[in-house]
């Protein structure tokens, strides 16, 4: 049997804001991606998830829609979307999209119907209830991104509605048939479009019970967000599964489950019957450390095994510090110093070898740090405007972000942007960008790397080291997360594929270590 797509893929995140401009505004657009996919093809990507394109009025930079099937004109028109999608499939690559079923904006048609009045039909669109005596919120839920209530009051009709993140982003109620009706004909607008998936945005917080119980107290200072693990999301999701399955071509989604327990997270798998995946997010909120890491990986083969799921590795997105920014500020070691890009690189090797789905975020193999931003262009209400840093095309001084007399970039280009660009990057074999494409192109051609069994192996322990099998095809991976080397003896002489480190002239026979901040992936000889 043939595994599906996903499996084996390779995905990038694009976040469109800071892609790629065409249009000289200063912020990224459809026809900036479709302009630059023979980067992402060079690179050996399989596939792109595009963060939202669609209406928006910006309030989290689109993830609050106000037209679910529309495409904000920042970004271009659906004709620029079909062509981009036209484009992608041309050269094998697969696009899926955000899809936001959690909330819209308050600007949607649905909200400014359902605030209207109590008797609106859409209404029960979204989730209204009185206040507590003494004027206090229905319950105690607090929000992501400021530690506030999830209620806001409208004084309208006299009663609040529910966001679990900014008050311009109401929570829809999935209980109403009418809403998961209308949330369906969303997935199959794009469907039949011909997009290949989405990734589920907080997915784990649309079934709702009506009762919306209060958190415990010892955890009721932490976002809701983040704790709302409900029984009847699992029946919206299996719905959910049937929908896409019911189209030719694997159609996937991926799950945003933001929850902080992998077991619990493992169950929007369920029995093979929700969640084609879904992301573990364990990784991005933990140092750069080996043991930490055999423990993740260890855990998540567990956790999914039982499951037959399959697992995902993500170490940077648009919602957190990138992983070079977060695996630097050593004690005096300043965030550009030589070991932060050696341990980018290394990291690099574990992600895209690690039995799962790997999800790149775009910049990540440029080995870009986050942005400075000063307080003053700071405009993100999550502090996450750092890691959504325009990307850099090129050495000139505007980065290949439109022409002298155009809108400057609407947030700063990260640090060392005249070295750390595609087109310098590109020139220069032994750059993060090669090592990343070598990589990527190493797992392509190996059965072992893409979908093979894996098997943590004894090791000093600074070093991850693990196996991949399948069938004759044995790749053996370590990968060093100190700064001293350390001796790692296999059964048997090895041959350096890849190297962490090196541009390999000549691939050359393992000699028994690992140096610093070193991976190695290595075969039989
Ligand atoms: C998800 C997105 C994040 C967004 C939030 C609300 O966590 O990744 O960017 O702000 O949902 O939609």
């Amino acid at each position: 049997m043939t595994e599906p797509w996903w499996k084996s893929a390779v995905v990038y995140q694009i976040y469109p804001r800071s892609f790629a401009d065409t249009d000289g505004d200063g912020v990224g657009d459809l026809e900036g991606i479709r302009h630059r996919l023979d980067h992402l093809a060079w690179l050996g990507v399989d596939a792109l998830w595009l963060s939202p394109v669609y209406r928006s009025p910006m309030a989290d930079f689109g993830y609050d829609i106000s037209d679910f099937c529309a495409i904000d004109p920042l970004f271009g028109s659906l004709d620029d979307f079909d062509h981009l999608l036209a484009d992608a499939h041309a050269l094998g690559i697969k696009l899926i999209l955000d899809w936001v079923p959690n909330h819209t904006s308050d600007q949607h048609p649905w909200f400014v119907d359902s605030r209207s009045a109590r008797d609106a039909p859409k209404r029960d669109w979204y989730v209204w209830r009185d206040r507590l005596p003494g004027g206090k919120p229905p319950n105690n839920w607090v929000a992501s991104f400021a530690p506030e209530p999830t209620w806001t009051h409208d004084p309208t009709t006299d009663q609040s509605y529910l966001h679990l993140f900014l008050p311009e982003q109401p929570d829809l109620n999935w209980g109403n048939p009418e809403v998961e009706a209308a949330m369906h004909d969303v997935l199959r607008f794009w469907l039949d479009r011909g997009v290949d998936g989405f990734r589920a945005d907080v997915v784990h917080c649309i079934g709702k019970d009506a009762t919306l119980p209060d958190d415990p107290p010892e955890v009721a200072g932490l976002p809701h967000s983040v704790l709302h693990d409900e029984p009847l999301t699992h029946d919206l999701l299996r719905r959910i599964r049937t929908l896409l399955d019911s189209y030719p071509g694997e159609r996937m989604m991926v799950g945003e489950v933001y929850l902080l327990d992998i077991d619990r997270m493992a169950t929007y798998y369920g029995d093979g019957d929700e969640l084609n995946l879904s992301f573990n997010f364990l990784p991005v909120h933990s140092p750069w450390d080996a043991a930490t890491w055999r423990d993740h990986l260890a855990r998540t083969e567990q956790a999914l095994a039982h499951r037959g799921g399959w697992p995902t590795w993500v170490l940077s997105n648009h919602d957190v510090p990138r992983h070079r920014t977060r695996y630097s500020g050593w004690p005096n070691e300043p965030a550009d110093a030589p070991r932060t890009e050696a341990r980018a690189r290394a990291a690099a090797v574990l992600l895209l070898t690690a039995r799962g789905t790997p999800f790149l975020y775009q910049g990540e193999e440029l080995g870009l740090l986050d942005a400075d931003v000063p307080p003053d262009r700071v405009v993100d209400p999550g502090g996450r405007d750092g890691c959504r840093a325009p990307i850099p095309w090129s050495a000139d001084e505007r980065h290949g972000w439109g022409a002298p007399g155009d809108a400057e970039p609407w947030l700063p280009f990260p640090p060392e942007a005249e070295t750390r660009n595609v087109a310098t990057e590109r020139a220069d074999p032994s750059s993060i960008l090669h090592l990343y494409r070598r990589l990527l192109a190493v797992r392509r051609g190996s059965e072992a790397l893409r979908l093979g069994d894996e098997a943590l192996l004894d090791a000093p322990a600074p070093v991850i080291a693990f196996r991949r099998t399948a069938g004759d095809d044995v790749c053996t991976v370590l990968i060093n997360t100190s700064g001293e080397t350390h001796e790692v003896s296999l059964d048997g002489p090895h041959q350096v594929v890849v190297s962490s480190d090196a541009v390999p002239a000549e691939p050359g026979a393992y000699t028994g270590v690992v140096g610093p901040d070193q991976a190695l992936v290595l075969r039989p000889a």
